[in-house]
């Protein structure tokens, strides 16, 4: 995969340019575009990720139940179901020091969840609170109405929400009123000379035949794309920049 590829490669001098001190890497599609192994989550975490986040596609690689139910470092959504394995909220130490918490949740339109994130995100917030005021949440939801809805209600709760899942950037990565973060959606690392990631051809003969042609991921236009939070000890966020590097 292109996109796992420029993780490897570029993650590592990018985390030293941009003097980044913690890293999520949201990994739901890194095994040809759905779903993630164990193998591939640790070269995600060898090449700089802190943690990593999933989505919608968590159980595409069943081999990743066992290995999330041991790992401190790659959470699942909490609204999965709660028989599966996997945990949905992890703290780790930044490289300067700082406890940072990474939630995992997603959204309700147009996916299926076990729970609505609105039942969920107080209680899961309250517990990360118990343990830093660092907190950053991954919201993995198709609207755009209910991204920006759920990072208005966590304003001054949170240091970010940074919602995932549609790969295409918004513009509107800002910090609200209350110091919380958020853009709707961090964008897509991998290939953009592609329909999101795939080779633009077979997803429209998809779309026009409604046939099930087999994709197969696009190689071209490779960027590294999300977003760059700063913000202080208390985790009030400062400044939220999109980024996009050609690889
Ligand atoms: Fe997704």
């Amino acid at each position: 995969m292109p996109g796992r590829r420029a993780v490897e490669e570029r993650l590592p001098s990018l985390r030293e340019e941009l003097e980044v001190d913690f890293c999520v890497v949201n990994g739901e599609n890194a095994a040809d575009g759905a779903g993630l192994t164990p193998k591939l989550a640790e070269r995600i975490l060898d090449a700089g990720a802190d943690v990593i986040t999933l989505g919608n596609h968590t159980w595409r690689r069943p081999e990743i139940g066992p290995y999330l139910a041991q790992s401190e470092r790659v959470v699942r959504p909490a609204n999965l179901s709660s028989h599966s394995p996997g945990r949905s909220l992890t703290v780790r130490r930044t490289r300067r020091g700082t406890d940072v918490a990474v939630v995992n949740l997603l959204g309700s339109l147009f996916m299926s969840v076990a729970q609505g994130p609105f039942e969920l995100v107080d209680e899961l917030v309250a517990e990360a609170h118990r343990r830093t005021p660092v907190i950053v949440v991954d919201f993995h939801a198709e609207a755009t109405s209910e991204k920006v809805g759920l990072a208005r209600w966590l304003d001054g709760r949170v240091t970010a929400v940074i919602g995932t899942h549609t790969h295409v950037q918004t513009n509107d990565a800002r910090v609200q009123p209350g110091g919380t973060a958020a853009i709707s959606d961090a964008g897509m690392t991998g290939p953009h000379d592609s329909v999101i990631g795939v080779e633009a051809d077979l997803a429209i003969e998809r779309m026009r035949t409604g046939m099930g042609a087999r994709f197969r991921p696009a190689a071209g236009d490779v960027r590294i794309e999300g977003v760059l939070v700063e913000c202080d000890d208390a985790g009030r966020a400062s400044a939220c920049e999109p980024i996009r590097v050609p690889v």
